[in-house]
């Protein structure tokens, strides 16, 4: 055994993330432990995060046994497996085998995607006959393979399905070039080309796509400049960071990055002046796919889960002061792993920052001419992820009123698609002169283990139908308590106003109620794939907006933690298929929200970001407005 003198542990609190001596202490206990096969690569370390009571019962100074989760995969064998290591007592608690699964795709199989295909003879002989033959201007993407049931032929292996593009300049567009009708099937543990899918020869489109300052000036054009606008706190933010806790406010938080999942809140807690009132436990993406709803060669196919299937939280950007975010601003580092298990610091990956929000409430009293008004302010901790051609950005809102709001903006840019001289586009919104992006959908599936004021909680329906009777005018409320998992499985109604409520049946507010907060869901869609289609037993999560399951703290991922490759029903519809109760009791809410993207011109060449998310309103949480404390504004306003 590796004697570890003192525990490289330098973390305060069990939820702190683990530290890139952390890391390098468990891989050390990890090769002491076990002997490790020649082809193995890490996929992933993250913290283990200890028991809820755990964390619950922890108080500062008390000891904190730190343990590791690797996710390993062995290239010869093709087998996946998942180590728990306690770095505090240096030994590999547990090794387990997970047949038939496959962690998401490695960074270093982004990189390895290229020479794979460059150095295939056939790859090589058909770019030819397309009228492509200098290898340099080439770019290849690897996509999930997915798992149609039908591709035997590819039955355990680690495949991707490669499609390819030519950029005429190393900082040219790609996307503006796409080589239509051909796909290539790359096996990255052989690391070879198993099969060429090729249609139809589409001229590749000639016109750039590029977006920086020198295409945007091209032909004489001026940049415009909108007037200054500094935002300045001369006494510094009003949030402190104390290590991963983020006090504002009335709220306090632990942030932290998790490696699908990327930003990830902890015990989100509300503190009235009679103490602290937790909301949620934890809150972050539990997963999320994009299917296209293509029949072409290079799209029918694409339905990526940015998080499971290609680590979303191992791809976040380094954000810039005034770029990124705008003001008095904090950063947070991340640390994340090569597939040896080497760590590498991610430098401000998590942003926090604070914006004025305009007004929060007002009014002007007629009879006495008097007028009061107080402004808003949220506190925001964002993340911004590039995933292939798209970014994800996630910030979570927190207000003066109680309101949290998870936003999320989309940028980046479309895929593509080649069109042949007078070829009308299927599926797909023409952009250019011969080029088109197909329709796809963008499914959301956040993890909210709610905590609401402590729990145990319930949640419930909350639907406004019209009053049958002499009164056609008249509306109400109707209140389905939703007991079980499959009661459970909800679409968002806009017809009926419909909202959910997560209840704590134990506490009641001073009218009576109990106190809860109301999920506000966005407009959303559900998945359009319909019955019959693979991705819908692959992400059945997206299927649905509302889930709601006991709390387990295996159940982390809607759709399995192993989508990649997987052929469906694992997450919540295996889980949910048990139909557990869910009233009173220790509840996860899943909420899937999502945009169908028909894709509009002026989504191109780079697309300007779309916006989606939902809110959680305090409702009955509080007697009354919460935010009748807050002071005028002192300038202008008293
Ligand atoms: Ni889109």
């Amino acid at each position: 055994m590796t004697e570890l003198a003192t525990t490289p542990t330098t973390a305060t609190h069990p939820l702190d993330p683990l530290s890139a001596d952390e890391i390098t202490a468990a891989m050390a206990v990890l090769r002491d432990g076990r002997e490790l096969p020649p082809r193995l690569r890490i996929t992933s370390i993250a913290l283990e995060e200890p028991a809820k009571s755990i964390v619950r019962a922890f108080r500062s100074g008390d000891p904190i046994e730190r343990v590791a989760r690797i996710v390993c995969y062995d290239r010869d064998t093709r087998t996946t497996a998942v180590a728990l290591v306690s770095i505090t007592n240096g030994a590999v608690t547990s090794w387990e085998e997970i047949a038939g699964v496959q962690p998401h795709l490695m960074l270093e199989e982004f990189f390895m995607l290229e020479d794979i295909l460059k150095a295939d003879e056939r790859y090589v002989a058909a770019l030819a006959t397309r009228g492509v033959t200098d290898l340099d201007k080439v770019q290849a993407d690897p996509w999930p393979a997915g798992n149609f049931g039908s591709d035997g032929e590819w039955q355990g292996r680690r495949v991707c399905r490669a499609v390819s593009y030519v950029r005429d300049r190393p900082d040219d567009n790609g996307y503006a070039h796409p080589i239509e009708n051909f796909v290539a099937i790359v096996d990255f543990d052989a690391g070879e080309v198993l099969e060429l899918i090729e249609g139809d020869i589409v001229p590749v489109p000639e016109p750039h796509g590029r977006y920086d300052v020198e295409a945007a000036t091209e032909g004489g054009g001026s940049l415009r400049t909108p007037a200054p606008l500094d935002i300045t706190q001369p006494d510094g933010p009003g949030f402190t960071l104390d290590g991963q806790l983020l006090t504002w406010e009335r709220w306090s938080m632990r942030v932290s990055v998790a490696p699908i999942e990327g930003l990830v809140l902890h015990q989100i807690t509300w503190h009235d002046d009679d103490g602290p009132r937790p909301i949620l436990y934890r809150a972050a993406l539990g997963d999320m796919v994009v299917p296209y709803g293509s029949t072409a060669t290079n799209h029918w196919w694409k339905n990526a889960f940015d998080a499971g299937e290609i680590g979303l939280g191992q791809l976040l950007n380094s954000l810039e002061l005034g770029c990124d975010c705008l003001g008095e601003i904090r950063y947070l580092d991340s640390v994340s792993v090569d597939q040896e298990g080497q760590p590498f610091a991610q430098q401000n990956t998590v942003c926090i920052h604070e914006e004025d929000f305009g007004m929060l409430w007002k009014h002007w009293d007629f009879a006495s001419d008097s007028t009061e008004v107080r402004r808003s302010r949220r506190l925001v901790v964002s993340s911004i992820a590039t995933v292939g051609n798209y970014e994800y950005a996630f910030y979570w809102h927190f207000y003066l009123d109680g309101n949290i709001e998870l936003l999320i903006k989309m940028t980046g840019i479309v895929q593509t698609q080649a069109l042949a001289d007078g070829e009308e586009p299927v599926g797909a919104t023409r952009i250019g002169p011969n080029l088109a992006a197909p329709h796809h959908q963008h499914m959301f599936c956040v993890r909210l283990d709610v905590d609401v004021d402590g729990g145990p909680n319930t949640v419930s329906e909350l639907d406004v139908v019209p009053v049958e009777g002499d009164h056609p005018h008249a509306f109400d409320t109707v209140t389905t308590t939703l007991t079980t998992e499959q009661q459970a499985q909800r679409i968002s109604d806009a017809g009926a106003s419909r909202t959910w409520l997560i209840e704590n049946h134990g506490k009641l507010n001073a009218h009576g109620q109990p106190v809860a907060y109301r999920l506000m869901p966005g407009y959303s869609p559900t998945m359009l794939a319909q019955p019959g289609a693979a991705i819908r037993e692959r992400a059945t999560f997206a299927t649905q907006n509302l889930w709601v399951t006991p709390f387990d703290p295996d159940e982390r991922h809607p759709a399995g933690d192993f989508p990649a490759r997987h052929p469906g029903g694992d997450g919540l519809p295996r889980w949910t298929a048990a139909d557990r109760s869910i009233e009173d009791t220790d509840i996860v809410v899943w909420h899937t929200f999502g945009a169908t993207h028909i894709v509009r011109p002026e989504d191109y060449p780079v697309m300007p970001v779309e916006m989606l998310g939902f809110m959680l309103k305090p409702n009955g949480f509080f007697d009354r407005n919460p935010a009748l404390d807050l002071a005028p504004s002192p300038k202008h306003c008293d």
